[in-house]
């Protein structure tokens, strides 16, 4: 079923459907730490940021509109160039299929081919589905910061997360 939707490098031209999916998923209030999309400028910023500096970042594409992203942006200082943040969405309509593990898997490849060495990121305790992907795909727990997050007054644990390309 997700054959028709294609995962592509994202291009300048994606910016403003990457925006929209986002803002989608942040104003659920449930699975990010965006609570709304930023601005288009810095989204184009980001953008342009991964495109000129070789972070991979791949976007999820159905009709021509994009309905999910993953990306991992490189750390920025020598020591910590190895490494890498990920985040990732797929908007509503298009969960529970597959489509995440199509993307992520699409976007470390990437990473490693990259020659990145290790993997990060952060999750919500309660985003079980999240949490499920990224250990199916060689993400090992690694701790909990608690109460790291907040939203409409509730505290949430956020789960660290890594993977090392061996
Ligand atoms: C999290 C998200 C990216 C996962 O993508 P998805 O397309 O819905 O998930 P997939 O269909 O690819 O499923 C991934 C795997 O997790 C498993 N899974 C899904 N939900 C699960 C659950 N509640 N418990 C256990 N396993 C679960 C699936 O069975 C699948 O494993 P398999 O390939 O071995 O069968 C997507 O649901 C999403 O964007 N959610 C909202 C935003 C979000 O949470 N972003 C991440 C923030 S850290």
């Amino acid at each position: 079923m997700t054959d028709a939707i294609r995962i592509e490098p994202i291009r300048e031209d994606h910016v403003e459907g990457f925006r929209d999916a986002l803002d989608i998923v942040a104003r659920e209030r449930k699975y990010l730490i965006f609570l709304e999309a930023p601005t288009i400028e810095a989204m184009l910023a980001f953008v342009r940021g991964n495109i000129a500096g070789g972070h991979p970042h791949m976007v999820a594409v159905a009709d021509g509109k994009v309905v999910g992203w993953c990306d991992i942006r490189r750390g920025s200082r020598d020591a910590e160039a190895h490494c890498g943040t990920l985040g990732m969405g797929i908007i509503p309509g298009y969960r529970d299929r597959g489509l995440g593990r199509r993307l992520i898997t699409a976007v470390l490849d990437a990473a490693r081919a990259a020659g990145l060495h290790r993997v990060e990121l952060n999750a919500h305790a309660d985003n079980f589905r999240a949490i499920a992907l990224y250990e199916r795909v060689g993400f090992e727990h690694e701790g909990i910061a608690r109460h790291a997050v907040r939203i409409d007054g509730h505290y949430i644990d956020s789960v660290k997360m890594a993977l090392l390309f061996e």
